[in-house]
């Protein structure tokens, strides 16, 4: 063989090896060592009370209203839900838990179930009303988390089912759902936005639908209603009674006979709720497939170590961070991380890697934000937003370095580069909260107001301005007052903070898409990625940087 050639055959393989060697992962995590079972414990009761939160929710078999509701033969929404998608697949909902910490606890889901379920193979995104909670009306979270799907389902391009049983707006809270912007009247502005986005909007009437409530089937594509069931009218018949003196039954005003053969508000008359599914499942199959844009390897690698491992990765101790690699390595595939400057600004870890068989750059915090960290972020999401390779942000940060040194040195002016590449970047982005989430550090690290495209939390998360004891400390130095009283307001001030940075809280006023255990976190992104495919990325065209 010619010498040259052998050479240089030797020297591919080496750079091979040593390449293979460079990117998987390999944990130091010893599942028998004191910390990983005192940070197990930990996190599985947190696991555990987030199950329970989510239980209280989903299962209220003895709950008067659910049993009320089953006593006339209906289904629940989310029976409804599974009815409906595609068998052995799953749906994949958000915020369960909004509004949990609001109205007494009686407004479970906030009266919504939103969520994307696959039908006849289509990615979709289903919004029902819960009918057992207040009669399915809609309070401020109520409307958010529909906006919310409705959002989704634009940015996406996924059709939207609506299983509508609502009294439209919940009266004494008119105020705060009505007349502002993103108020009620969003919901039927966004569904002529998204049909004429030519985004199938398909609603099926399940029970009785008023005012509000009955302009969500009137403005969809195609409407399905259930006879003796479903009905439809702007005022019911005690307010027509009232208002001119009409004596009316429901279904005569607004059942479904009268809407499929006299008033042309629905298309199709099902006998039972069971046969409105199936012709919703029908509908379907003469729907236009969304083309994917980026196509995903179809066979791809787990991971190499198990995501339960997490549970003794996670912990709550502030005094360190919470090892990053080690969580890179349970949600990529073959726990593969090609690192890009692995020697420079360390506190952010950024490189690139597959899930689920899709090319992502992830961006990781291992550390406080400095000046480096945010130079090397702002070059990395630039590099993925050139070659449109979507972003994943592992956010966990207490914020941007302080401090002379670091003023000095213009962190103010990097921190703004890295904002402003994450804010201009045109690629789906996926946020995961998974420790803590303060300051600036928040906006950098794609926080809810630079619209990732999905927003998860895990039930350890915190998320507030700064931390609680650094809020006590400012405003108490703020305030003037005895040393007593000085006490007293930091005690305040640190019991306020704990309560409000809870994830709980978060999620209850859906600054997320809802809280995830940490072992769904490679299956939610692997969903954000799937669903994002089915739209073009735009080239990048980014503002002006302060240098
Ligand atoms: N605003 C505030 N509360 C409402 C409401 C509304 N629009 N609609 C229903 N509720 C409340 C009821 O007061 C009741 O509360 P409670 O259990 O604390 O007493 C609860 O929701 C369940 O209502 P109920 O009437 O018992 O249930 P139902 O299943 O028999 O009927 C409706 C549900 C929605 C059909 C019926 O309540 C109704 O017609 N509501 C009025 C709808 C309306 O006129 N909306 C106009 C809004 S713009």
């Amino acid at each position: 063989m010619n010498a040259q050639l052998d050479l240089r055959e030797n020297l591919k393989f080496f750079k091979i090896d040593k390449m293979n060697d460079l990117t998987v992962l390999k944990s130091k995590i010893k599942s028998n060592s004191e910390d990983f079972k005192s940070n197990h414990k930990e996190t599985i009761q947190i696991i555990d009370d987030y199950n329970e939160r989510l239980q209280s929710v989903i299962d209220r078999k003895s709950d008067s209203y659910v049993i009320k509701h089953k006593s006339k033969g209906k289904l629940e929404a989310r029976e409804r839900i599974s009815a409906l998608i595609d068998k052995k697949t799953e749906f994949y909902e958000f915020s369960t838990l909004a509004a949990n910490d609001l109205y007494d606890g009686k407004f479970h889901s906030a009266g919504i179930v939103t969520g994307i379920g696959i039908i006849q193979g289509i990615e979709t995104v289903i919004i029902a009303n819960d009918p057992t909670v207040k009669g399915g009306t809609y309070v401020k979270e109520t409307i958010k988390k529909h906006l919310r799907a409705q959002e989704i389902a634009y940015e996406n391009l996924l059709p939207c089912v609506y299983i509508v049983e609502s009294g439209g707006i919940f009266l004494p809270e008119q105020a705060n759902v009505f007349a502002d912007r993103d108020h009620f009247g969003k919901i039927f502005y966004n569904q002529s936005r998204l049909s004429a986005a030519g985004i199938p909007q398909i609603a099926m009437v399940m029970g009785s639908c008023t005012a509000g409530g009955a302009y969500i089937p009137a403005m969809s594509d195609q409407s399905i209603i259930v006879e003796n069931q479903g009905t439809i009218f702007l005022a019911g018949p005690p307010l027509v009674k009232a208002a001119i003196g009409e004596t009316v039954t429901a279904e005569d005003l607004g059942g479904a006979y009268v809407h499929t053969h006299l008033s042309g508000v629905a298309d199709h008359m099902a006998k039972s709720e069971e046969e409105a599914i199936l012709l919703c499942r029908s509908i379907f199959e003469n729907l236009p497939k969304p083309k994917k844009t980026r196509t995903a390897q179809e066979k791809f690698e787990e991971p190499l170590y198990p995501a339960k491992e997490l549970y003794g990765i996670i912990h709550q101790q502030n005094s360190r961070w919470i090892d990053i690699y080690e969580i890179i390595a349970r949600i990529v595939d073959g726990s593969k991380f090609q690192e890009f400057k692995p020697d420079y600004g360390k506190t952010l870890v950024t490189g690139f890697s597959k899930i689920m068989g899709q090319i992502v750059g992830i961006v990781a915090n291992n550390g406080i934000l400095f000046s480096e960290s945010a130079l090397k972020g702002t070059h990395f999401i630039e590099m993925c937003s050139v070659r449109k390779i979507p972003l994943i942000f592992l956010h966990n940060i207490t914020g941007f370095m302080v401090g002379k040194d670091s003023e000095h040195k213009g962190i103010a002016k990097d921190g703004a580069k890295m904002v402003h590449a994450v804010a201009n970047t045109n690629v789906p982005k996926i946020t995961i909260i998974f420790g803590k989430s303060h300051g600036a550090g928040n906006y950098a690290m794609a926080g809810r107001a630079y619209n990732p495209n999905l927003l998860f939390t895990w039930p350890n998360a915190k998320i507030s301005v700064m931390g609680g004891r650094q809020a006590a400390e400012v405003l108490s130095t703020v305030k003037n007052g005895n040393q007593e009283n000085h006490d007293d307001l930091k005690n305040q001030i640190m019991e306020k903070y704990e309560q409000e940075s809870s994830a709980y809280f978060g999620t209850s006023r859906i600054w997320d898409d809802g809280i995830i255990d940490p072992v769904d976190t490679r299956k939610m992104i692997g969903l954000g990625l799937s669903i994002a495919a089915n739209k073009e990325i735009p080239d990048y065209k980014p503002g002006i940087y302060r240098m």
